[in-house]
């Protein structure tokens, strides 16, 4: 089944169930300007749960761009992260709760789509001293078939989602997980949905029971109680395609294979090279749906984020031995992959490109600038017999010239010299520090 018949039936499914379907919202969020980008369905639905607008309906559905920096460093280690997304999604603004959420993402998934239930496991919310156990839940999960011993329990790490900024709409989750197999397991004995150890489990579906505002302090009941409910695309269909991860699915298909052509590698071979692989997919993918929303690369904010992604690129390209300048040509693909959906890249194709390829320029200059000054230590270094490349020359390097810590490593391997990542590391701390007290106002999601 292909991810455009996959993110229609999904639509469809909830319209036939009297869902208004609405648009995604831009990756930059319109009324909270606590939270740096939409990393979820539920952002635009928001005044509409804490009565701040009128919705359009009581029962929506949307298919929503989200944009996750906090996975910027997962990306390419699993099967399943990625920093842009689509969203499925379900809301009910004061309509149906808990019990029809339920019924319908069983009947969706086992149904609709005839994915294996006895593959399917749940999470629920085990409680704590503020807000009770989510028995309510475990009884549905039962009735619709899942039996007691695939259904978990976890604390508001886990299973409690929201609000997305300081103080909003939130309330306890319960999760759907798709077990890919033994074969993917850790062996472990406690293994299981959330395993920390491999990737058996993945993570397909939350169901959120908005029922609390947290004000900053502490959690009011809302005047009604509402559904949220977010399911990645990608992630979907990598099941429904039956594939080892979502960059294998279609909607990565034609990328990967314009990074193979550019590369002149392939992908699926080796392990290190498929993470550059991902990399590369995945932050030209996003890159590409931040500048049409209207993210500029800057060094601050949403525009650190963009140039951050697009040196993380360029470099990843660099280890698959693409030298010349080549991001443009994979957006270029992504906009003609991703236009019948959104149609907005189509538009500024012409825009997405030059800002791509002004900012591989800049980088080019400035890599090349880095790469001058470490030559220069690295000369010295050899001339006083030494093996080390201090930290704080490979923390100038990735601060002041945006060397990712892996090129510096490939280049002191090359002349046999070690890094003393040690002192990198705690450069990088105290850099993070100042970091978080100047930027501390702009909050991610707590749960993601
Ligand atoms: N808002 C539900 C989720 O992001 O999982």
């Amino acid at each position: 089944m292909k991810s455009k018949v996959i993110r229609d039936r999904f639509l469809k499914f909830f319209k036939d169930k009297n869902h208004s379907i609405i648009q995604s919202s831009n990756l930059i969020p319109v009324d909270d300007p606590t939270v740096l980008l939409t990393t979820a369905g539920v952002q635009q639905i928001m005044p509409f749960f804490s009565g701040l607008k009128e919705p359009p309906s009581k029962r929506l559905v949307s298919c929503q761009k989200c944009f996750r920096t906090t996975d910027i460093d997962n990306v390419g280690l699993t099967p399943k992260h990625l920093t842009f997304f689509e969203m499925l999604g379900n809301f009910s603004v004061g309509d149906y709760f808990k019990k029809k959420a339920i019924y319908w993402a069983w009947e969706f998934l086992t149904e609709e789509l005839k994915i294996d239930s006895n593959k399917l496991w749940v999470t629920v919310f085990e409680g704590d001293e503020e807000i009770s156990a989510d028995d309510e839940a475990i009884a549905m999960w039962k009735e619709v078939g899942v039996s007691p011993d695939k259904i978990y329990k976890f604390g508001k790490a886990d299973n409690f989602w929201g609000p997305p900024g300081e103080k909003g709409p939130c309330g306890p989750c319960s999760e759907i997980h798709f077990d890919r197999g033994e074969q993917y397991g850790c062996q472990k004995d406690k293994c299981g949905p959330n395993c920390e150890q491999c990737d058996r489990f993945i993570e397909v579906w939350n169901l959120v029971f908005t029922q609390y505002n947290f004000n900053g302090k502490k959690y009011d009941l809302l005047p009604q109680k509402n559904i949220d409910t977010g399911m990645g695309l990608e992630r979907l269909i990598a099941i429904m395609q039956n594939v080892e991860s979502v960059f294998d699915t279609d909607l990565y298909n034609e990328i990967i294979k314009e990074i193979e052509r550019l590369s002149n590698k392939k992908f699926g071979i080796s392990s290190d090279l498929d993470r550059s692989f991902r990399i590369t997919a995945d932050h030209l993918k996003g890159a590409t749906f931040l500048i049409s929303d209207g993210v500029f690369p800057s060094n601050e904010g949403r525009g650190y984020v963009l140039r951050r992604i697009i040196r993380r690129a360029i470099t990843n390209g660099k280890s698959l031995g693409i030298y010349d300048e080549f991001i443009t040509s994979v957006s270029d693909v992504v906009i003609n992959t991703m236009k019948t959906i959104y149609p907005e890249l189509k538009k500024n194709r012409e825009y997405i490109l030059d800002i791509l390829e002004t900012e591989e320029k800049k980088f080019s200059n400035t890599l090349k600038q880095g790469i001058g000054i470490l030559e220069d230590n690295i000369k010295h270094l050899k001339k006083e017999k030494k093996s080390v490349i201090p930290g704080e020359v490979a923390f100038k390097l990735y601060d002041t010239y945006g060397f990712p810590i892996d090129l510096t490593k490939d280049i002191a391997k090359k002349h046999n010299l070690n890094i003393d990542l040690k002192a990198f590391s705690t450069y990088l701390e105290q850099q993070k520090q100042r970091a978080r007290s100047v930027r501390g106002f702009l909050i991610e999601t707590k749960k993601l």
